[in-house]
C-alpha cells in the first residue's frame, strides 16, 4: 500500500467523492450466505465492527464475509472488492524474491547472510512489506490498528496459513496484533523486543496521481491520515534491539523531525534508518 490519503471531500480524477475517515464507523460487516451469519456476528464482534443481518445497502463500505474468504466493497467505486491474497501469484513472488537479499528493504532492515532479524512490523496496513520480509527469512509481527484493515490482515493470514506451498511459511514467521503500535511498544520488555521495528505510516500525498490505484484510495479512506504518526518514532528507538527503518515517500520529511543515521533511496521511495545499537551498518 503506498503511503497518503485523500483529504474529506476531494474529489479525485476518478470523480469519486472521497470520505473522512469517519467513513470507517459507517463500515458493516455483512454475510454472503445466511450460513456465515454466525461468523460473520463473530468476526465483528471480535473487532468492535457492527454486523448486519439485512445485508446492510446503501452504506458506502462493507466487509462481506463470503465461503472464500472476507472481503470490502464499497460502491463508491466500479473496483472489485478489496482482499488481501499473500498467495495470489506465488511463483512471480518466487521469482522476485529468490535470493532478494540485496534488494534496499532487505538492506535496509539489516539482512546479512545468515542472520534474518526479528522484526516488528508496527503499521501493518495490507503486509506487503511484511510478507516480503518474511519471505526473505525474518519472522515478522505484525501491528494493525484499524478494525477493518486487521479483519482483512487475520482473514488473509488465515487462508494462507492453509495454503499448500506458503502455508509453513507464513504459519512460522508472520503473526497479527490488532491494536494500536504505541500502547503495544510501550509494553514490550526483554526477549519480546524485537532486533528491528519497521514504520510505514500513512503520508499525505504531494499531488494526486492517476497511478495511485482505487484499490489505494479506498484503503486510504478506511485507515486516515495518521496523523499521530510522529509518535511512533520515540517509542520504537527505545524498543527496537538494532535499529528502527521509517519507510517515506522521497518528497517526505524525517519522521518526528529526527535525523536518522543513515538513509537508502530507491526510485521514489527513501528508507531511513536509525541505529539503536552499535553495530556496524551493512
Ligand atoms: C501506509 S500503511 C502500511 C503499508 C504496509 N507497509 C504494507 O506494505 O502494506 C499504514 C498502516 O499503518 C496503520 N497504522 C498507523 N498507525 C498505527 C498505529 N499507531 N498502530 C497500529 N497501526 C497503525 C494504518 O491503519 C495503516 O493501515
Amino acid at each position: 500500500m503506498d503511503s497518503g490519503c485523500l483529504m474529506s471531500g476531494d474529489r479525485d480524477e476518478t470523480g469519486l467523492a472521497s470520505m473522512t475517515h469517519d467513513a470507517v464507523n459507517e463500515v458493516r460487516v455483512i454475510a454472503q450466505e445466511p450460513s456465515l451469519n454466525d461468523a460473520a456476528r463473530r468476526l465483528a464482534s471480535r473487532f468492535g465492527l457492527t454486523f448486519d443481518e439485512a445485508g446492510a445497502s446503501g452504506l458506502a463500505y462493507q466487509l462481506v464475509l463470503t465461503s472464500e474468504r472476507l472481503e470490502l466493497r464499497s460502491n463508491l467505486t466500479r473496483q472489485g472488492p478489496v482482499y488481501v491474497d499473500f498467495t495470489a501469484g506465488t511463483v512471480a513472488h518466487r521469482q522476485r524474491f529468490g535470493g532478494g537479499r540485496k534488494q534496499l528493504i532487505a538492506r535496509a532492515v539489516g539482512m546479512k547472510k545468515g542472520e534474518s532479524p526479528r522484526i516488528l512490523d508496527a503499521t501493518a496496513g495490507m503486509a506487503r512489506d511484511a510478507f516480503v520480509l518474511a519471505c526473505l527469512g525474518s519472522e515478522v509481527t505484525l501491528i494493525e490498528r484499524s478494525p477493518v484493515i486487521a479483519a482483512l490482515l487475520e482473514n488473509g493470514l488465515q487462508r494462507a496459513q492453509k495454503h499448500i506451498e506458503l502455508g509453513e511459511l507464513v504459519r512460522e514467521r508472520l503473526s497479527l496484533i490488532y491494536g494500536d503500535a504505541l500502547d503495544v511498544m510501550r509494553h514490550l520488555d526483554g526477549d519480546d523486543q524485537p532486533d528491528v521495528i519497521f514504520l510505514d505510516p500513512m503520508f499525505p500525498e504531494k499531488m494526486k496521481s492517476a497511478l495511485v490505484k482505487k484499490e489505494m484510495r479506498v484503503f486510504r479512506d478506511i485507515a486516515g491520515k495518521d496523523i499521530d504518526a510522529d509518535k511512533l518514532l520515540p517509542i520504537a528507538l527505545e524498543k527496537a534491539v538494532k535499529r528502527v527503518v521509517v519507510k517515506r515517500p522521497l518528497y517526505a520529511g524525517w519522521l518526528n523531525d529526527m535525523k536518522p543515521t543513515m538513509e537508502m533511496k530507491s526510485g521514489k521511495q527513501r528508507f531511513d534508518i536509525y541505529m539503536t545499537h552499535p553495530e556496524l551498518p551493512s
